[in-house]
């Protein structure tokens, strides 16, 4: 679970260039649960592998020498790292940034240097992190997808560069997991993020479900919602729906953070005895384990229930995910165990909605204008067409 804490306001204005606005396609290579993308950087361009993250904001590349043994890499996987005295267009921009994470930290030169994808190339700013804490991640770094007003110094999101640049479509990008979540081999399985459009489509079955984005601080600075109300449901042994366990907040009291950095779904620690009971498991003999969860026991029998309102207070969506869709096998090294779906953010009134969450969906992240000061954020998500589900 990462997502940047740490808000400091970027004041960066690049200038409007003159070019084709497009889509840029990236498919999605899964090494060891982390959701990964390819992307060329310099000049010459070398590809890195970055997984991405729309819970924090500036992209880091682990440098040469971090790669190079200089940081802890226990992650299983190579790190190439980013060098920039190999590329003709890197520059330095003089700053030493640090980001914090829940779960880690990462610091390094804040710098300059192109991007590339699809044909398109544009000027980036991104850190070079000579250390970093995050040694378990499966990518050389991450790619910031959050929003630029909780920045690090100098720097700004990839896809505020774009918009900005006048070189996507649209304000908005669009995210498909695909069905396998844990390892892909090496190669992109069937997911595939797409910025500066989405392709609801081609995925979606039905309508799409939009979240009102909420603003803290008088700007956007996470994909995040208000929440409103939980509730599980399940059946009784007469197969009687039993609505048990809910919880309700005052409007703009609890958020819910659609986190790619994130693993599961993790909620107040104060909450989760109360998730559990509303599913009829108990969480005590979970913990202790007393209690190892078959896969079996994640069906259709249950569900949880988010419900999201905007600012105003005036609008409900409510997103219901049956069991069947949180199984996750391989939990206790047991081949038909799965993986508790609900664990604890740390913090009293954060429901961190992560890939185990996403995945059941073709979500779509919208800023609703090109400018920070035109965003009106939603977040959409669609039931995925029967040929694009795991289940
Ligand atoms: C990082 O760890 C992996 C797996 O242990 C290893 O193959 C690789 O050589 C390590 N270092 C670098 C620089 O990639
Ligand atoms: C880049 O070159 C400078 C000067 O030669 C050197 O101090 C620095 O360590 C190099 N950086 C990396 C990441 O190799
Ligand atoms: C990273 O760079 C900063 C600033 O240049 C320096 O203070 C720090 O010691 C470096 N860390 C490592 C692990 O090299
Ligand atoms: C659960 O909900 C049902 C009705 O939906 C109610 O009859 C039952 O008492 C509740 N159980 C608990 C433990 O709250
Ligand atoms: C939950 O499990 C714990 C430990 O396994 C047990 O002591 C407790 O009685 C259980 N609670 C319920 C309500 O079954
Ligand atoms: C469904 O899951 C519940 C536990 O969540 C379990 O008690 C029940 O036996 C399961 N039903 C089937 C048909 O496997
Ligand atoms: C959404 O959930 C609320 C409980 O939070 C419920 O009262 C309402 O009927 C639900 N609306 C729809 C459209 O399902
Ligand atoms: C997930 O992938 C890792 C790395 O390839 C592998 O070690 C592990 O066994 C896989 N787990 C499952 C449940 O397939």
């Amino acid at each position: 679970m990462v997502y940047s804490i740490r808000a400091t306001a970027a004041a960066v204005v690049l200038l409007a260039r003159c070019s084709s606005a497009s889509i840029l396609e990236f498919p999605v290579t899964f090494r060891n649960t982390y959701a990964c993308v390819d992307i060329l950087v310099g000049t010459p361009p070398q590809n890195h592998i970055l997984v991405f993250d729309t819970g924090s904001a500036t992209s880091w590349i682990a440098d040469k020498t971090c790669a190079n043994g200089g940081c802890d890499n226990f992650s299983g996987y190579p790190w190439k790292g980013y060098d920039a005295n190999s590329s003709v267009t890197s520059k330095d921009l003089g700053i030493y940034d640090s980001i914090d994470y829940l779960g880690g930290g990462t610091g390094g030169e804040a710098y300059s240097d192109k991007f590339s994808k699809d044909g398109l190339t544009w000027t980036q700013t991104f850190i070079s992190a000579n250390q970093t804490s995050m040694g378990f991640i499966a990518g050389e770094g991450f790619l910031g997808l959050a929003f630029s007003s909780i920045a690090e110094q100098a720097t700004k999101t990839v896809m505020e560069t774009l918009m900005q640049d006048g070189l996507v479509d649209n304000p908005r990008f669009g995210l498909y997991y695909g069905t396998e979540f844990n390892d892909t081999h090496g190669h992109p399985g069937k997911g595939l993020l797409t910025l500066g459009g989405s392709h609801e489509s081609k995925y979606v079955d039905g309508d799409i479900t939009w979240v009102p984005g909420k603003k803290d601080n008088g700007v956007y600075e996470l994909w995040r919602s208000n929440l409103k109300t939980f509730y599980g449901q399940r059946k009784d042994n007469n197969g009687n729906p039993q609505t048990n366990g809910s919880l309700q907040y005052e409007l703009g009291a609890a958020n819910g953070v659609f986190d790619t950095g994130a693993g599961l779904i993790y909620v107040p620690d104060d909450t989760i005895d109360t998730i559990y009971d509303s599913i009829g498991w108990n969480y005590t003999a979970l913990l202790h384990g007393d209690y190892i969860p078959s896969c079996t026991d994640f069906n259709s029998t249950w569900s949880v229930t988010f419900t999201f309102e905007s600012d105003k207070g005036s609008d409900f969506t409510n997103i219901t995910l049956t069991g069947d869709q949180l199984r996750i096998p391989g939990f206790a090294y047991q081949p038909d165990a799965c993986n508790p779906p609900f664990s604890t953010s740390g913090s009293p009134y954060l429901f961190l909605l992560g890939q185990l969450y996403l995945r059941n969906f073709y979500s779509i992240f919208d800023f609703g204008g090109k400018k920070a000061e035109d965003f009106n954020v939603l977040i959409g998500f669609g039931n995925l067409k029967k040929e694009w589900r795991m289940i």
